[in-house]
């Protein structure tokens, strides 16, 4: 690469030049190449190139998609018409408003003076081994073996402003991280007004975007549309993640499948209000932005600050959707995950809470307990209700902030329970809500502050609680102690972390942001204090299902419905980027609490052991004998088939929103066993009964088949399948095949 002509920016490139200690860096690893100023970054199927344009120091995107060797052909752009100049019609990397990109910008910086003209160029660069953490928040980790990692040092000389692009590459996972960070090295303070973790310019015409939409017991749905000119996008407010739009986006060529395509995956490692953006602009290119929302951001740096953008990861797959899916699996159960579970058999649980909701007391749970370890589950969970004493928990109206097991309930204490329990040969968890307050409890009579509120507007409640500010300090030590003692106090194995309303008004735009850190830094202490604990994260169902969440608890409540059929597509819609070891999932009674279905124990039961964490969520004594009699089977079952589950690989082989013959396989890490789920939602008559044709199998192996005696080649399982034959609206099978 040659020099800029511009003298200021050759003037800073050489200041770097001197400073750069050379001989402690890199310049390159095996999966990092770089070449003067320009970058490669290939993983087994991925290939990521930019450089840096020497005219004006700007970072242009020359490829990303499957491998290459070398920059690709182009054609230079000498000569623009109209008034989309130059930099408007390039790939970038970092790409700012106002000075002739009238595309959706990465970022947006008020400077010191007021405008918010930037202009980044770059300075220099590093490479390191391995994948270092930031500082304050979740991320993927990995060490040389696994990662390596980029940094461009870009600086903005008119405003003393110094942005670092953090770009780790995952080579067996096809993943590349990024984050940014911004520093002012100016004497004014700035505004950061909007900092995406990731921008990223496509070439392709014709893509189509993929996301998870969804609410309160109808999360994770697959929607997938045409990307078209203008902006389009999806984001949350509600200082969660939410319910209503996951924070991942992927867009594919609009020709691919589940298993054939190219699919560009990307998932934000963050829990609160998030923002993506996709526009095509005039020039047909394709850009994506997410981030944190910039309705609830507006961060100001003095001099010497900086401030760090959460990561985003993006997977390439050139095998479809489902390619992309596995890969985020994969990276996320062995580089996101700390817990010591990540790829632990989950014990199959019993939870109190549609058997008894607030009808728990020292009787009843000993008694759902015993039934509990009488039909063979291995961990009981006494859910909401046992807490607070002046203000007793025995609805949701009170007691949420008092975490003091409630003497009346239980006089003789939660120790004596628990070992009461622990006899019958389970273990023992407990539900928390601990970023929540009502009003009508002993905390708020003491800290009413306490309380996210702005000014004196009205607190809006919602289901009677309000939101503990955890950006203030006072407020995490009060969340890391209670929970705390309760968990010194008994022998407790796990904690079902619950969270259930939005966050509504803010004193400030940043207060979103703040929260995050704060609960962030609750959960490192907690889970580094109880790390033998299996943190079971939950918000209202999915309310909160994303890789912040994970990077500490390994599984999540995936939705408060329960009801088999609608699993289906939950389960398979947030499968597009979280491993099934992740998902928590319950059979409960039937007709189903929320969408009055009646489906039979079997087929909930197959459902709910696609996810991680199989469990109960029901009284036994309200089963009919017949159900009553098949659980401990299906528990069996879930417990035989739980180890594929948590560390093997998922295939969605049919949709349930393309047939009613939905189906999903699953297949031991080191290949020897298949578990095919198959599923009629609905019947019909005089149709041919489906095949199932299976995936990724060794052809040349052969497998038995279930119980049918018959040892069949990969090929004929994946070229022909298996036919199945179902018997009335919601049934189910389950077929084991073992590699011979
Ligand atoms: C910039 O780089 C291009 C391509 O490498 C080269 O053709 C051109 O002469 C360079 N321009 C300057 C001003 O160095
Ligand atoms: C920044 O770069 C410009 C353009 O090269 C130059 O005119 C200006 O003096 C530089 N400013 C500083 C503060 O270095
Ligand atoms: C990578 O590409 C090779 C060759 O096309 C293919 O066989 C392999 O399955 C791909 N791996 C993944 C993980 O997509
Ligand atoms: C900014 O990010 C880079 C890359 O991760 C890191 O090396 C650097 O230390 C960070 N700067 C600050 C001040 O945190
Ligand atoms: C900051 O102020 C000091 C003292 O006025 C001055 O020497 C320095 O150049 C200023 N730095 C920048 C980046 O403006
Ligand atoms: C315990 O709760 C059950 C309902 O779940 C109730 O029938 C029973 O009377 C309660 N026992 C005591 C001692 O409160």
């Amino acid at each position: 690469m040659v020099w800029p002509r511009s003298r200021g920016f050759a003037a800073i490139a050489m200041v770097a030049l001197e400073l750069q200690p050379f001989s402690a860096l890199a310049q390159s690893t095996s999966a990092i190449q770089v070449d003067g100023t320009s970058f490669a970054l290939n993983g087994d199927n991925v290939s990521y190139r930019f450089h840096v344009d020497n005219e004006t120091g700007d970072l242009i995107t020359d490829h990303f998609g499957g491998l290459v060797t070398e920059d690709p052909i182009s054609v230079e752009i000498d000569f623009v018409q109209g008034w989309v100049t130059k930099i408007g019609r390039v790939r970038r990397e970092f790409p700012d408003l106002g000075r002739g990109d009238f595309r959706t910008p990465a970022f947006q910086i008020r400077q010191a003076q007021g405008y918010t003209v930037s202009q980044f160029q770059y300075q220099s660069h590093d490479v390191l081994e391995g994948k270092p953490g930031l500082p304050g928040l979740p991320s993927t980790f990995g060490d040389s073996e696994d990662a390596s990692t980029l940094v461009v040092h870009l600086y903005d000389n008119y405003s003393s402003v110094a942005a670092d692009l953090s770009y780790s590459i995952f080579p067996k996972y096809d993943s590349i991280v990024r984050s940014v960070n911004i520093t002012n090295k100016g004497n004014g303070t700035i505004t950061l007004e909007k900092l995406a973790s990731l921008s990223v310019d496509l070439p392709d015409e014709d893509l189509d975007l993929l996301e998870l939409k969804g609410d309160w017991s109808r999360e994770g749905h697959r929607v997938r549309r045409k990307v078209d000119v203008g902006t389009q996008g999806f984001q949350s407010t509600a200082g969660y993640s939410s319910h209503l739009h996951n924070p991942f986006l992927a867009l594919v060529s609009s020709t691919a499948t589940e298993s054939q395509g190219n699919a560009w995956g990307f998932s934000l490692v963050y829990t609160g209000s998030f923002a993506v953006d996709v526009e095509k602009g005039s020039q047909g290119l394709t850009r994506a932005t997410i981030g944190l929302n910039p309705l609830q951001f507006s961060w100001k740096l003095r001099p010497g600050q900086t401030f760090t953008s959460p990561e985003c990861v993006s997977v390439f797959s050139e095998a479809g959707v489902g390619g992309m899916s596995r890969q985020f699996h994969r990276l996320y159960r062995k580089h996101l995950m700390k817990s010591k579970f990540a790829e632990e058999t989950r014990p199959s649980l019993l939870n109190s809470w549609e058997g008894l909701t607030y009808g728990i007391n020292e009787s009843s749970v000993t008694r759902l307990a015993q039934e509990s370890a009488d039909l063979g589950a291995k961990l009981f969970v006494m859910d909401d209700g046992w807490f607070g004493n002046k203000h007793p928990r025995t609805s949701d109206t009170a007691g949420l902030g008092d975490w003091q097991v409630n003497k009346d309930l239980f006089p003789n204490g939660l120790e004596a329970l628990v070992d009461d329990v622990r006899d019958m040969g389970l273990q023992f968890g407990l539900w928390f809500e601990p970023e929540m307050v009502n009003p009508v409890s002993e905390l708020y009579e003491k800290h009413p502050d306490w309380a996210i509120h702005a000014g004196s507007y009205p607190r809006t409640e919602t289901r009677n609680q309000l939101v503990l500010n955890l950006g203030l300090p006072e407020v995490q030590e009060f969340v890391i102690d209670s929970v705390s003692n309760i968990l010194n106090s008994a022998p407790i194995t796990y904690v079902k972390w619950d969270n259930n309303r939005g966050i509504h008004e803010t004193p400030d735009p940043n207060l979103d942001h703040r929260y995050m850190l704060g609960v962030y830094r609750v959960f490192e202490e907690l889970t580094s204090r109880f790390p033998d604990v299996l943190w079971e994260g939950c918000a209202s169902g999915g309310g909160r299902f994303d890789p912040g969440i994970l990077q500490w608890f390994p599984q999540v409540w995936t939705s408060d419905d329960t009801d088999a059929v609608e699993r289906i597509a939950i389960q398979f819609g947030t499968s597009l980027v979280y491993p099934p070891s992740a998902m928590g999932a319950h059979v409960s009674h039937v007709p189903n609490g929320v969408t009055q279905r009646s489906t039979s124990v079997s087929f909930r039961a197959h459902v709910a052991m696609m996810g991680g964490s199989f469990g109960l969520e029901l009284d036994p004594q309200d089963l009919d004998e017949d159900e009553r009699a098949q659980i401990p089977d299906l528990l069996a079952l879930a417990e035989k088939i739980n180890p594929i589950i948590v560390r093997g690989d998922f295939w969605r082989l049919a949709l349930p929103e393309d047939t009613d013959y939905p189906a999903g396989q699953f297949i031991s890490e080191d290949g020897s066993q298949v578990v095919l789920f198959a599923f009629q939602t609905r019947a019909t008559i005089n149709n041919a009964w489906p095949w199932f044709r299976l995936q990724g199998l060794d052809p040349q192996a052969r497998y038995s088949v279930g119980d049918t005696g018959r040892t069949l080649s990969g090929k004929t399982l994946m070229n022909a399948g298996i036919q199945l034959q179902f018997e009335g609206d919601y049934d189910s099978q389950v077929i084991i095949l073992e590699k011979q």
